[in-house]
């Protein structure tokens, strides 16, 4: 089994003894890995742009430079690797690293990434929502499906290389019909739900849409990737039972006000909270950064 991190390694783990191999090279996050349909190689791709295919017995790894950071990874049976950009693109490439093309498979960055079975369709999520369905053959976006509970993190095909998966924040697995677009089953129309749907028009709501995929406001939610905000405010930095932060963070002497909010997005969270596993984020304007905490204390306070 391998493992990408956002510590910078990628990790290879035994499933008989669970003894690892670390593997280091990546600058920053590492957010996808693939092997190779052989067996003999595995592809990393990361936030550094680098593309690395290394050899599992050992040896220097291919690097390969790409245009934008890098969300995703999958291997095609033909060995062929596809990665998913933050720029919204997938990219093609030979098994041995030469670039060939590019598709724009939608407008926000590619998180998730699946080639079916038979290698003839890409599934690409955006973290709007929408998921490409790629023709691999002809390069086209044949439809774009689009999830009602954005964002999807994960999608992939089953074995009849027809019926897609798609699960996200919400907790749920969806089943869709790849080639004709349309959902399967009634799980769709009864858990579709914005989670801000309550503050429509409220500015401040607005700019926590830039939050909302790793962040709730209550409790209640199923926790996603970051710590929820609930009861943000006199709250010390990464004190939150139950959320493992990093240890930059638990070193820290900050209380969360919203000064120190703002100040958390003034700088950005690298300058602020250094070696904060939080990616950087700022928000320029004074207004908007102040609409945020008016919201955060209106919605986080118990
Ligand atoms: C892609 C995911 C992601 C996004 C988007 C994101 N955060 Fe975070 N945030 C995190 C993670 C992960 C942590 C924990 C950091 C750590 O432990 O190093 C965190 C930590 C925080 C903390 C510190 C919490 C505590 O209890 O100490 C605050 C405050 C925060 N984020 C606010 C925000 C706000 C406001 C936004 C939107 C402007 C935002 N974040 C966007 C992932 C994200």
């Amino acid at each position: 089994m391998a493992s990408a991190s956002w510590d910078h390694t990628v990790r290879i783990w035994s499933l008989g003894d669970g003894a690892q191999q670390v593997l280091e090279g990546h600058s920053q996050n590492v957010n996808g890995v693939a092997f190779t349909p052989d067996g003999r190689s595995l592809v990393s791709v990361g936030y550094d742009r680098e593309l690395r295919i290394w050899s599992l017995v050992g040896g220097t790894p291919t690097v390969i430079m790409l245009a934008s950071p890098l969300n995703a990874v999958a291997v095609a049976p033909d060995g062929e690797i596809v990665t998913g950009g933050a720029d919204g693109k997938l990219r093609f490439l030979m098994s041995a690293g030469q670039q060939s093309t590019e598709v724009q498979a939608g407008r926000t960055p590619i998180v998730a990434l699946a080639i079916s079975s038979d290698g003839t369709s890409v599934a690409a999520a955006g973290m709007g929502g929408g998921v490409a369905v790629i023709d691999r053959k002809s390069r086209s976006v044949e439809r774009t499906l689009v999830d009602p509970d954005p964002p999807v993190w994960s999608v992939a095909f089953l074995a009849d290389n027809a019926t897609l998966l798609t699960s996200g924040a919400d907790g749920k697995i969806r089943r869709w019909n790849a080639r004709t677009g349309d959902p399967i089953g009634s799980s769709l129309q009864a858990t579709s739900r914005d989670p801000l749907a309550a503050y429509a028009g409220d500015h401040g709501a607005e700019v926590f849409r830039a939050c909302v995929a790793c962040h709730t406001l209550s409790e209640n939610d199923a926790q996603r990737a970051g710590p929820t905000l609930a009861g943000l405010y006199g709250r010390r930095i990464a004190s939150l039972p139950g959320y493992r932060f990093s240890d930059a963070l638990k070193r820290m002497d900050i209380v969360w006000t919203p000064e120190t909010v703002s100040k958390l997005f003034e700088l950005g969270p690298n300058t602020y909270t250094p070696g904060t596993k939080m990616p950087e984020q700022r928000i320029g304007s004074a207004e908007d950064r102040k609409a945020l905490t008016d919201f955060l204390a209106r919605a986080t306070s118990k």
